[in-house]
């Protein structure tokens, strides 16, 4: 008995861009890529294309899934750190664009992890009332947050949105249990300053502009880590052994991290969800897209022990289990 999801959606601005159109970009290789990070291509948004118009999208197809109009939604929480404006919020932008009158909302900023924060948050609104529907969304437009210069990060991520429409059963599925974790010492290591402040008094120093920097290895190696440890403890937790899992849906960072982290969890690759290859990593938007990429081809059934696994910025990360 508890949090489920109705149903997802998923929406990729509609231009590509690939490995070789980076080499005529920054100083890089298509193979170089590849073979370091797995990514093959990205989505990037189109002219004028806004973080809100993509989550609004697959907002649209998860309601549609899900058999729920925009007016029965509670809530909408919306993971992001590439919205157009600080105010309104993308949750904001989306509710109007819905017709969602009946919603509060609002963005959530925990980079890579937006997603599974909001599932978080949805399950405890929901279990405290079970009439409410909540739409979680994890949305971006990072290539508006990359400096394109940058030969480190520019190469590894993308755009696109994905979402969740949540609500109470009675059954015996539902939400298991979330081990959301964050350390604010290391933030350092992976960071994207606010746009300049325009009182001399603030001006933060060392502000090289809006775009995301990072300490590629130091990231890696605590992305593995952390991914890890949130599984274990979560499983151990919840009493529920590697082995019994039907689907594992990790954050799509890049290849050798997800590698990396197979190994260590020590699960069959044929388990682990993947499609880092065709977008890059969508930070917030990453998990609801492969989520709604795997429900939508039939690899989820009804009563599948379903496990997701995120790390970003902040540093934040964690690991949630659904009993779909
Ligand atoms: N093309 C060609 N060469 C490059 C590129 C590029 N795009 N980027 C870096 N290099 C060069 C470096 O300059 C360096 O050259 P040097 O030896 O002459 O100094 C060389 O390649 C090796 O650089 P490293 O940074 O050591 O390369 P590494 O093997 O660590 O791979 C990478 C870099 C892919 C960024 C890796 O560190 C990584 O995957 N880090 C995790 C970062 C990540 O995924 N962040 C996403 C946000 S957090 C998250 O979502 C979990």
């Amino acid at each position: 008995m508890g949090t489920v999801v109705l149903g997802t959606g998923s929406c990729l601005p509609g231009r590509v861009l690939t490995n070789v159109e980076l080499e005529s970009i920054v100083d890089t290789s298509a193979d170089w890529i590849k073979s370091r990070t797995g990514i093959e291509s990205r989505h990037i948004g189109g002219k004028g294309e806004k973080t809100y118009q993509l989550a609004a999208q697959a907002a649209q197809k998860a309601l549609e899934a899900a058999g729920v109009s925009a007016e029965e939604l509670g809530l909408i929480v919306l993971g992001t750190i590439s919205s157009h404006m600080l105010m309104p919020s993308s949750a904001c932008f989306v509710q109007n664009e819905l017709g969602a009158k009946n919603a509060f909302a609002y963005d959530l900023n925990a980079a890579c992890s937006g997603f599974l924060y909001g599932l978080d948050l949805a399950d405890k609104y929901i279990q405290a009332d079970h009439s409410m529907k909540v739409l979680v969304i994890g949305a971006e437009t990072l290539s508006s947050r990359l400096n394109w210069q940058d030969r480190n990060t520019c190469i590894l991520f993308g755009d696109g949105a994905g979402a969740a429409v949540c609500g109470y059963s009675d059954s015996d599925r539902g939400l298991i249990g979330s081990n959301m974790r964050s350390d604010g010492s290391l933030g350092e290591l992976l960071r994207m300053h606010a746009p300049e402040s325009f009182n001399p008094d603030l001006i933060v120093e060392g502000n090289p502009g809006a775009y995301i920097q990072m300490e590629g290895r130091e990231v890696f190696k605590h992305a593995v880590r952390a991914m890890e440890d949130a599984v274990f403890g979560l499983l151990e937790r919840e009493k529920i052994s590697k082995e019994s899992l039907s689907l594992v849906i990790p954050h799509q960072a890049n290849m050798r991290i997800l590698n990396k982290l197979i190994a260590r969890l020590d699960i069959p690759q044929s388990k682990v969800f993947i499609n880092v290859s065709k977008y890059g990593n969508t930070s917030a938007a990453s998990i609801p897209i492969a989520l709604d990429e795997a429900n939508s081809s039939g690899l989820i059934a009804k009563g599948d022990t379903v496990l997701f696994c995120s790390f970003g910025g902040g540093f934040t990360w964690g690991a949630t289990l659904i009993k779909w």
